[in-house]
């Protein structure tokens, strides 16, 4: 059994009930995050949370009370020691209206963790995996983690269905995301990443590894990525609290090159394994 957390009760995640009128249900209108445990503990926890205060800032949602101890209880009450928790926070449910306009609504907190029996990034890691690239139809806030995730599902959907594992999104002929990861690459030794806007989601492993990178005097570049430079690349990899840093070898059938995974791919995998050894014997 899941045990999940509604609204600070604690309940069997199959059980739970959400009202209909939830406006998550009808608009999508609520924010999430995804927190990946290492050893019991939740990785960049202070990060995941701030991003988490931003989304409810930016979407006028209700702040909630600090999270942080019902996210120890709850991987704590699912004895997770390797997986991830979940949060979403919805605006809150009264009937259908699509203005929130003086309604007084109260947001619904939903917490859960599962475990992960095997590592999700493991195998990939190792042989590095394949990416179609797809026009970014997303909306123009991908800056907030809204639960609206369509267009995200469809383009993945679409690159599993080429054959590949993620959608690289290019918007105006530049590289934003990928569908539910940050892209890195590298040229001649210079590692360049898309500057935040409101077309990315401001991703913890890329803030990480863009910290990790200056630390040790790599040049990285927070800057626009042609959609060509991408083909080019000696390296592409992307990120994300579940993927860690994984290598992209091919893109549209073309590879990336030399088809293998590469140096820098790995060290950031390496970087971001490494710290969170250390956060869970801290
Ligand atoms: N998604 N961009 C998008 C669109 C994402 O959905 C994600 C993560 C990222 C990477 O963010 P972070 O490094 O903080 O995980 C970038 C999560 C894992 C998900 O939706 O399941």
């Amino acid at each position: 059994m899941v045990f999940a957390s509604y609204n600070q009760e604690i309940i069997s995640l199959d059980e739970l009930k959400i009202p209909v009128f939830d406006r998550s249900f009808f608009f999508g209108d609520a924010v999430y995050e995804v927190i990946r445990v290492y050893q019991k503990k939740p990785f960049l926890i202070a990060s995941h949370l701030n991003r988490l205060a931003n989304s409810l800032k930016e979407m006028s949602i209700e702040n909630v009370p600090d999270l942080r101890n019902d996210i120890y209880q709850n991987i704590s009450l699912n004895d997770i020691s390797e997986g991830m928790v979940y949060i979403q926070i919805s605006r809150g449910s009264l009937p259908r209206s699509h203005s929130f306009h003086n309604l007084s609504l109260k947001p619904n907190v939903l917490i859960y963790s599962t475990p992960f029996f095997s590592h999700p990034a493991e195998k990939e890691a190792s042989t590095g995996t394949y990416a179609i690239t797809h026009e970014d139809i997303r909306w123009h806030r991908c800056d907030i983690k809204s639960v609206n995730l369509l267009a995200n599902c469809l383009v993945q959907t679409k690159a599993q269905q080429a054959g590949a594992k993620e959608a690289i999104l290019i918007r105006n002929n530049q590289v934003t995301e990928g569908s539910s990861s940050n892209v890195f690459i590298v040229k001649n030794g210079v590692i360049k990443t898309p500057a935040l806007s409101s077309f990315i989601l401001p991703g913890t492993r890329r803030q990480f590894l863009v910290n990790f990178f200056k630390t040790h005097e790599y040049i990285v570049l927070e800057t626009t990525i042609k959609k060509s430079e991408l083909y080019e690349a000696d390296e592409v990899f992307i990120t994300s609290s579940i993927k860690e840093a994984i290598a992209i070898v091919a893109i549209d059938g073309h590879n990336i090159g030399h088809g293998q995974v590469g140096p820098i791919a790995l060290l950031a995998r390496q970087a971001i394994l490494e710290a969170a050894d250390q956060a869970a014997q801290d």
